[in-house]
């Protein structure tokens, strides 16, 4: 039984079962260590999270029993790894909602996901004049290709706004979005302010003017359960290495009918049907947008991530992220002036906390915490300018995902007062 939250997470209506958090830990070997002499704090899940020892465990499997090329070999390794492969393809169709197989498009992350799309569809569709909409709180990876595809099509790029809150400011939506409008483009959880946006809200209002909706989940899918439909998405984008998989894999989910009517991004081996020296037609979808040999291992590592999301349960994982979350705000509370970007109320965002000291610069608490074990992100976290309209130059970062319980924020929240006090302030 389920049922959509406001912001189309998808909830059961059974309480979450809480995640056994020692159990979790022990499966993954890189936590045991210390740095700088003391116990790793890793609270830098959002740049890229750990791998389990079963993620670990198949990617040396593959190389020691199975690797072959794929889609190619008559051979049994052949077979054995093309079956691996298409399996995560499978796999990746029911975990974002049971869409079909072939609307699963691997590519090597989020980030080539969305410049396949800004040069396949865009340089189909988008003509002078034509408008591209994103938002205000986009991370370059969602920023830089719809630019790009403006600059070589004479297309107006145009941003949401947000508001002081960090949410997306929607009052002015409708004429935002325009007839002229071919594509909105947002993510659907901020990296640098934990914002889950109503993307479904947005979807319907792009949809009435014609547009079509790309929507970057690389910090959503790893974190809540996602269902490309009931977002009203036509392209859904996310990578593999933030959900517990391998880096160097990512996906890429489209409507097949846009699929179909797309050229392909990358050209060459594997994506095509038949090659003359006066004539070439593409392959069947989703070979067409699978030129030359693909990260085989890490796809196929990639299954064993989604298997290790699936027993933990997105939902309970997400309830999870919202305890730390919460508890976090609570005790960072206790350091006077430090200020938490983004929304306050823990049921409007993810478990990314982005904060600034009113004194210390993010690069320092960052060096500090790391003198402590504690690993954090401090910069402009790839969103330049979000960071222009917010008036700072860098934030620290602290996101949480399975493997981090409440006694890392104590660490946290105890390191950056020590911090505070060796600093003077
Ligand atoms: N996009 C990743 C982050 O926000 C790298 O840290």
């Amino acid at each position: 039984m389920s049922s959509k939250t406001k912001n189309n997470i998808v909830s059961t209506i059974e309480p979450p079962v809480e995640l056994d958090v020692a159990a979790i830990r022990a499966d993954f070997p890189i936590l045991d260590q210390k740095i700088n002499g003391h116990t790793l704090v890793y609270l830098d899940s959002a740049a890229s999270s750990q791998k389990p020892r079963e993620v670990i465990n198949a990617l040396l499997e593959h190389y020691r029993h199975n690797h072959s090329n794929i889609h190619r070999g008559l051979h049994t390794l052949a077979e054995r790894s093309t079956e691996g492969y298409e399996k995560t393809r499978s796999h990746v169709a029911q975990f974002i909602g049971g869409v079909p197989t072939e609307e699963v498009i691997f590519t090597s992350g989020a980030t080539e996901s969305l410049n396949l799309l800004a040069y396949a569809w865009g340089d189909l569709n988008v003509h002078e004049g034509d408008e591209i909409v994103i938002t205000e709180m986009e991370h370059h990876a969602n920023i830089v290709p719809w630019f790009q595809l403006a600059q070589r099509r004479k297309a107006i790029l145009k941003t949401i706004p947000i508001t002081v809150c960090g949410h997306l400011d929607l009052s002015n939506l409708d004429t935002i979005i325009t007839p002229r409008t071919k594509i909105v483009a947002l993510c659907h959880m901020s990296n640098v302010l934990g914002t889950i946006n109503p993307v479904a809200e947005i979807a319907e209002a792009a949809h009435k003017k014609g547009a079509i909706v790309v929507v970057d989940a690389a910090q959503s899918a790893p974190h809540t359960t996602i269902d490309v439909r009931a977002l009203g998405a036509d392209f859904v984008a996310f990578s593999s290495h933030k959900m517990l998989g391998p880096t160097g894999v990512g996906v890429l989910w489209g409507r097949s009918e846009l699929l179909e009517e797309m050229p392909p991004f990358n050209t060459g081996g594997e994506m095509i049907r038949e090659v003359r020296f006066d004539k070439i037609t593409w392959n069947e979808l989703p070979h067409k947008f699978e030129a030359g040999t693909p990260n085989i291992a890490g796809v196929i590592a990639f299954d064993a991530a989604l298997s290790y999301l699936d027993k933990l349960g997105m939902y309970n994982i997400h309830h999870h992220e919202m305890e730390i979350t919460r508890y976090a705000f609570e005790r960072l509370s206790e350091l006077d002036g430090l200020e938490i970007q983004g929304p306050q109320v823990v049921e409007d965002r993810g478990g990314t906390i982005s904060f600034t000291d009113p004194v210390i610069h993010p690069h320092d608490i960052s060096t500090f915490l790391d003198s402590h074990g504690i690993a954090i992100r401090a910069g402009h976290h790839c969103a330049q300018p979000l960071m222009r309209v917010m008036g700072k130059v860098a934030t620290a970062r602290a996101s949480c995902y399975v493997y981090n319980d409440k006694s890392e924020i104590d660490a946290l929240v105890d390191c950056l007062k020590d911090m505070r006090k060796y600093f003077g302030v």
